[in-house]
């Protein structure tokens, strides 16, 4: 049996998007794909001068730092103003600090706790009392989280931790939004080639392209699915992986420790 628990997107044209995180991989690459498939394109970040040498172009760029609340509640005010009340926004920003549970570094944990976890919540509530304003329309809020937040893995204590936070709240929001027609999907990617990843040294198994998961998102999307994880060949193990004893587990991702002589 197949039923979708969010209304499918397959037509973009004309719907007023938001990308958060847009200046780089994934962000990126579904900026310039929604472009394409001719929606209104918003598309923020830090960087200025990355969002702007976006090809094709988006509709508005809009320079912003997520992880001070102002910077995100002086954004949404600019849509309002300008009359660009987004239909979907993408929540796509996120750091990453490999980092072990022995080698903790807290200015770091910091930075991906503000960024990843609780710069999300100021976001939402300002989306939220913008929208409030013109209830009765349907809306969409994509969450981009990771398969790290599934269970423990080696070197993900600060990202892993912040993106299994993200996933819960993302579940709780689905759950409270619906009655709100605002749908809620959480996206899970696999290893993606980007600025991010280029910190592993490890063999990335199954790594898509940016281009790739922004696809993959779109067509999650389109089936109206809440979870959308890719690339299947990966992420399918690592469900599989979290349904085992902790006994079992811990024992196969044993194997997956660096050794003492890489710190
Ligand atoms: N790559 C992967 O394998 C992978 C796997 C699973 C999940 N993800 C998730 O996918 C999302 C995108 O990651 P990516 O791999 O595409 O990384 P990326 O290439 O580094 O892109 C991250 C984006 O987030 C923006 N950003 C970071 N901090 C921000 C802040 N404080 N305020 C506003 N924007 C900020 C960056 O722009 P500026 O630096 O210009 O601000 C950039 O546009 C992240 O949430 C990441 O955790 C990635």
């Amino acid at each position: 049996m197949s039923f979708s628990l969010n209304p499918p997107i397959r037509d973009w044209h004309n719907k007023v998007v938001w990308i958060v995180g847009a200046s780089n991989g994934i962000g990126k690459a579904l900026a310039q794909e929604l472009v394409r498939r001719q929606a209104i394109v918003i598309a923020s970040a830090r960087s200025l001068e990355n969002l702007q040498e976006l090809s094709p172009a988006p509709r508005r760029t809009l320079a912003l730092d997520i992880s001070v609340p102002e910077m995100v509640r002086d954004a949404v005010r600019t849509l309002e103003q300008e009359s660009l009340t987004p239909d979907v926004v993408f929540w796509v920003a996120g750091v990453y600090h490999p980092m072990g549970s022995d080698r903790l570094n807290l200015e770091q944990v910091r930075e991906t706790f503000n960024i990843n976890t609780i710069a999300a919540y100021s976001g939402l509530a300002e989306v939220i009392s913008l929208w409030d304003k013109t209830p009765n329309h349907p809306r969409h809020w994509s969450w981009i989280s990771s398969v790290a937040g599934y269970r423990g893995l080696p070197q993900a204590a600060a990202y892993g931790a912040s993106k299994a936070a993200l996933s819960y709240f993302a579940e709780v929001s689905y759950l409270e939004l619906k009655q709100r027609q605002i749908a809620v999907s959480l996206v899970c990617p696999g290893f993606v080639a980007t600025r991010l990843t280029q910190k592993n040294s490890f063999k990335m198994p199954a790594i898509l392209t940016p281009h790739q998961a922004a696809l993959e998102t779109l067509s999650g999307l389109a089936r109206g699915a809440f979870e959308i994880h890719y690339p299947k060949r990966f992420t399918l193990w690592l469900k599989f992986l979290g349904l085992l004893p902790d006994w079992l587990y811990f024992r196969i991702m044993r194997h997956a420790l660096p050794s003492q002589d890489q710190h």
